[in-house]
């Protein structure tokens, strides 16, 4: 989302002013779990593995989403797995990038497929998702995952809730009983956000933009996830003293601001932090954690494939990088 109003300020990590608000620094964590990544796949590679391999597809010229598969295949070279770039012109047909997929699903050297969202509007998004092999969809996007996230199975699960569901378990370690709020419905984000703290024991409402009495139910949340995509939406006055606010926004500010960040999140971080016991900056908070959650994604899938162990991503974060 862009929006042009500049009275929503972005957070701005150290000058949140009380000296007991945690400040949740995803990028440290995202550097943690990217470290043991790296660690985890020259290991395979020390005992004649191949390298895991990510196809990454883009179709036209989006500026976000050229910024972000850029941002996506630098990241899985960093950590030492293969990248394979498919830049499509905005006019390609649904049938060629379903014979793309098709391509991609017997490529013994690709274990990941994700295709950036959004598609250009002749393209039917949900079919191209579904085309994906489900062993491969990286993303978590596919009914098959989505329905073996809901049943409480092992699959692949969408990025952002798996790096928000990490950040928390390093911030509260056991969330049995606790309120969680997720604010937003999408399937990428808030559905499987709010099963993932269903699998956590939390007491989960799921609410959205035509949720009455928002401000009331906030105030009953001692964690709350915000994912609606509308900027600095949730204020002070909505937030439990001492709760936990996860911000999934990444709205861009216009134009941009000569100095300091150019992106705020669903959160009006100024007041909501007086109030909150820890909070999610944006940037830096939940942003990297979902694209070093992707390259664990990428991992998982590999041995998934492969028949080999899948780590715990929460096992990868908190392991001494040198034992990984
Ligand atoms: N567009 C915005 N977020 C995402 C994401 O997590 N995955 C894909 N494939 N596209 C996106």
């Amino acid at each position: 989302m862009i929006i042009s109003n500049s009275s929503c300020r972005p957070s701005r990590p150290g000058l949140a002013g009380r000296a007991d608000l945690i400040l949740i620094d995803g990028a440290a964590h995202a550097a943690r779990l990217r470290a043991a990544l790296a660690d985890r796949v020259a290991h395979l590679q020390s005992h004649g593995g191949k390298s895991p391999g990510l196809a990454v597809i883009l179709v036209g010229d989006d500026p976000a989403s050229t910024v972000y598969v850029n941002a996506k295949a630098r990241a899985i070279e960093h950590v030492g797995m293969y990248a394979l770039h498919h830049h499509l012109p905005a006019t390609t047909s649904e049938d060629a990038l379903l014979t793309l997929l098709g391509q991609l699903g017997q490529d013994d050297t690709i274990h990941g497929i994700l295709v950036q969202l959004p598609l250009p509007a002749h393209i039917d998004t949900v079919q191209i998702i579904n085309a994906i092999p489900p062993a491969k969809d990286v993303d978590g996007f596919h009914v098959i995952n989505s329905g073996r996230l809901m049943a409480g199975l092992p699959g692949l699960v969408p990025c952002t809730p798996l790096g928000c569901r990490l950040l928390l378990r390093d911030l509260h370690g056991d969330m049995t009983g606790l309120h969680a709020l997720v604010l937003g419905r999408s399937n990428i984000v808030g559905k499987p956000m709010a099963a993932l703290l269903l699998q956590e024991n939390c007491t989960v409402t799921q609410a959205h933009s035509r949720t009455r009495d928002l401000p009331d139910l906030c105030r009953q949340a001692d964690i709350l996830v915000a994912a609606v995509g509308r900027p600095c939406f949730v204020r002070g006055a909505w937030i439990k003293r001492g709760a936990t606010i996860i911000d999934v926004g990444i709205n861009r500010i216009q134009p941009p601001p000569a100095a300091g960040p150019t992106l705020t999140g669903d959160v009006d971080f100024e007041t909501v932090s007086k109030i909150a016991g820890a909070i999610t900056p944006v940037p830096g908070g939940v942003g990297p954690m979902t694209i070093a959650c992707l390259l664990s994604n990428t991992l998982s899938a590999y041995c998934s494939i492969h028949r080999l162990p899948v780590p715990d991503p929460l096992d990868l974060l908190t392991a001494p990088a040198s034992a990984t």
